[in-house]
């Protein structure tokens, strides 16, 4: 099929980011989600709910998901890109996915979802795709449904307490500049919720354990954050702002020796934000 943006703002999409999605997803799913794939402990959903995953990637979320709950919950997972999705033979007949993008969904899903969940468009989105992205998740979503946004505040991004984070600190203001994103989710994004009509909506933001000291999930965090950084090589080396691919290597490399000096930390980076539609 073919693509019909790219995928990205400026991540690539190579075996290198399918890997990097899937060895993050429990992490995150402990540390951000507390293990719960519906955030709000408010909510139970009836059996024969109509779930929304947007951005889904490689589906994980969706495909975990459908392991909880009965046969008779719906789970369409949507992407720009089907690059990622898992092959047929791995995907459970009542999760269904689609190349699809959050910014226009099918006219026909009009009030069709229970439940919409959206995880990690920061690096994909710009400033005015989330106002659009926000109004089609209030368009599908029922009366009295419900939406759950897992992402990260680009302003928040901390990854040492040494001195190398302050390099960190300005690539990201630059990228987040360059490409028009949203700094601060945990502020744009409950108004953009509230103006198009959603209610009730909480922000809940959680850290997460970056460093070798920091015990086995501290290691974790480690190598995912190190992904991270280095996921967005690409995009940092046509900032100019290095001079080279080496000069960045060498500050992911200062930014490790300081997680082994025990500079890590429980950095607050991520937040969940959820709401409901009204009735
Ligand atoms: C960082 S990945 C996150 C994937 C997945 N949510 C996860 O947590 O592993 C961002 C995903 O958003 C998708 N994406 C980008 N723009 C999109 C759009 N307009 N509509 C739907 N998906 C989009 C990308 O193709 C990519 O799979």
């Amino acid at each position: 099929m073919a693509e019909k943006r790219n995928a990205y703002v400026f991540l690539e999409q190579n075996e290198f980011e399918r890997t990097r999605l899937n060895n993050q997803f429990w992490f995150y799913h402990k540390h951000i989600n507390l293990d719960r794939f519906i955030h709000d402990e408010r909510l139970s959903l009836p059996s024969n709910t109509v779930i929304l995953e947007s951005g889904a990637g490689t589906g994980i979320w969706s495909l975990e998901l459908a392991k909880t709950v009965p046969a008779s919950v719906t789970i369409d997972a949507i992407d720009i890109s089907s690059k990622f999705f898992p092959p047929p033979s791995r995907v459970p007949s009542n999760v269904h996915f689609f190349q699809d993008s959050i910014l226009l969904l099918p006219r026909e899903w009009t009030s069709r979802f229970d439940f919409a969940s959206q995880k990690l468009l920061s690096t994909a989105l710009t400033n005015s795709e989330w106002r659009l992205a926000i109004s089609e998740f209030y368009r599908v979503i029922k009366p009295g449904g419900h939406v759950q946004l897992m992402d990260f505040i680009w302003d928040q991004w901390t990854l040492s307490r040494g001195p190398a984070n302050d390099y960190f600190r300005v690539v990201f203001r630059e990228l987040c500049q360059k490409h028009n994103l949203i700094p601060n989710v945990t502020t744009e994004l409950p108004k953009l919720l509230e103006k198009v009509g959603f209610i009730d909506i909480r922000v809940e933001s959680r850290p997460t354990p970056v460093g070798f000291d920091l015990g086995p999930e501290g290691e974790k965090g480690t190598r995912i954050t190190k992904d991270g950084v280095t996921s967005l090589k690409p995009a940092v080396l046509k900032l100019g702002i290095v001079s080279s691919e080496k000069e960045y290597d060498d500050h992911i490399l200062s930014i490790e020796e300081e997680w082994m000096k025990g500079l890590g930390g429980q950095f607050t980076m991520f937040c969940v934000i959820y709401a409901q539609k009204s009735v």
